[in-house]
């Protein structure tokens, strides 16, 4: 493929996605040469657009130059191409498909064919359109492939969600769709992998006579500013926990794939999902956030007062809830996700509290081995465990078996999720793409406590900006979730 001619269209060129990722990750993957040798690549969007000076004035900030980078941006940018144009105007297709059949004449000037990327950066209303449009007029000739790349929202629930995928799969073929859930790009969730199958004492650890409770945690010190327009219509757990939040935990749960082939890794996550119930409502906690403490150092608005949220929003801006999984591995271990905006850090852990060791023989209380997995920031895996205080008195103190990245492989570089994804892309491996059944089953489990939710107009508890948690959700873990905090 790396010698392949390749086109990279992106739809949605002027907007917010292709000015914070995509360019960017596609800039980055040129300078390292990971890009196919020969690269074009084309912006289409409805704004008229001088994409060159865009690149070089308006946007060249996100590209963290460094001091030589100049001269490779300069080559980069001349890479580029733009057409304007509406996304349901035939015409402008048969335009994008006649540049980019030009962008690539051979030495005698002959066309030549390429591989096809269409990356939808768009609001998720023209998929149809945009969809139907390419496979119709802009596919990649003889042998060579055509991606389609799409971002979530995938639906708002399963009869959304199946719609757009019976329309997709009219026009394209499973392999050919990149459905991107960025959190599968991350360098810590693909390490779950190898920390699970490469690992003897943990493949045998790994069930419910060893574990007691997993918890998914994800919390943003910030809340929904500039984009609660979005988030008012789909709510934390359509954003973050339907997703994001459900693929870590079906990659922490899954039987030990056949291959380490994308079906055969999806495969086993689909059997995870189809094991799953519908999330009953005594099993969740929701959360909206009003604002922080008068005569707090920075004052913190609520939810509610963006202008784009309705006074009367129920949307929640916190969710934590109580999942099973009905296999022999897993029967009666509670898996907990949690997550929200507007609370006091950033971060995203996954948290897995063994059982508390037998017979204990000494006097000490003796807490539970946990193992952490912090996927961001401060990557790191981390072993909670008992330890002898050295010293003549025998006493148990708890320590860490402690892998954090920054020490352990400084100077080494972690790739940006966005930046893997790409690449993937490219290069067609699905690895770390959504398939259609498993965003079906995804929604199954789903969709029924949303629709309940809304239906009931089910009010969320109000937290402050800046909150730990929410009393409510912390009592849920401890009791229905058998998870036990620590002290850290
Ligand atoms: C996005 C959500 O998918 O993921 C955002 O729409 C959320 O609301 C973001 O902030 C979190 O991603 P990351 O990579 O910043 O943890």
């Amino acid at each position: 493929v790396y010698k392949q001619p390749t086109a990279f269209v992106i739809f949605g060129a002027s907007g917010d996605l292709a000015k914070k990722e995509i360019y960017p990750n596609l800039f980055w993957l040129f300078k390292d040469s990971l890009l196919p040798q020969n690269t074009a690549i084309v912006g289409f969007g409805r704004k008229n657009l001088e994409i060159k000076d865009y690149l070089k004035q308006k946007i060249v900030d996100r590209m963290k130059l460094e001091k030589d980078d100049q001269e490779i941006y300069d080559i980069f940018v001349d890479k580029n191409h733009y057409i304007c144009g509406n996304y349901n105007d035939e015409q402008k297709f048969k335009e994008l498909d006649s540049t980019i059949q030009k962008l690539f004449l051979d030495s005698n000037q002959n066309l030549q064919s390429a591989n096809r990327i269409f990356y939808l950066a768009v609001p998720p209303k023209v998929y149809p359109d945009i969809s139907k449009r390419i496979a119709e007029n802009c596919r990649a000739k003889e042998s060579f492939y055509t991606h389609l790349v799409l971002e979530k929202p995938f639906g708002k629930d399963t009869n959304s969600s199946n719609n757009l995928s019976a329309h997709l799969s009219k026009f394209f073929q499973e392999e050919e769709i990149f459905r991107i859930d960025h959190y599968l790009g991350k360098e810590m969730v693909q390490s779950i992998l190898a920390f699970r199958f490469a690992n003897q004492i943990f493949r045998r650890a790994w069930n419910r006579d060893s574990i007691e409770s997993v918890l998914i945690n994800f919390k943003e010190n910030f809340g929904t500013e500039g984009r609660a327009g979005y988030f008012d219509e789909y709510g934390i757990i359509r954003d973050v926990i339907q997703n994001h939040l459900l693929q870590i935990l079906t990659i922490i749960a899954m039987d030990q794939p056949i291959s380490n082939s994308a079906d055969a890794i999806r495969d086993e996550k689909v059997k995870v999902l189809k094991s799953m119930d519908p999330i009953k409502i005594e099993d969740v906690v929701l959360g909206q956030y009003v604002a922080n403490e008068m005569g707090a150092s920075v004052q913190k608005n609520a939810y509610t007062d963006d202008k784009s949220v309705p006074d009367d929003s129920l949307t929640s801006t916190f969710a934590t809830m109580i999942l099973y999984i009905n296999n022999e591995r897993w029967d009666g271990v509670p898996f907990i996700i949690s997550a929200g905006k507007a609370l006091d850090r950033t971060t995203s852990e996954v948290r897995i509290q063994f059982k508390q060791v037998p017979g204990n023989i000494f006097k000490n209380v003796c807490k539970r081995n946990e193992l952490i997995i912090r996927i961001q920031p401060d990557e790191s895996i981390c072993l909670k465990m008992q330890n002898k205080r050295p010293g003549m008195d025998f006493i148990l103190e708890e320590t860490d078996l402690d892998l954090t990245y920054a020490e352990k492989y400084e100077g080494l570089y972690l790739p940006k999720a966005y930046e893997r994804l790409l690449m993937d892309v490219i290069y067609g491996s699905q690895i770390s793409f959504v398939r259609s059944d498993e965003l079906e089953e995804a929604w199954r489990i789903f969709t029924p406590i949303l629709h309940q939710i809304e239906a009931e107009r089910i009010k969320p508890i109000c937290y402050k900006f800046g909150s730990q948690s929410i009393p409510e959700s912390d009592n849920l873990i401890t009791t229905k979730g058998n998870y036990t905090f620590r002290r850290e």
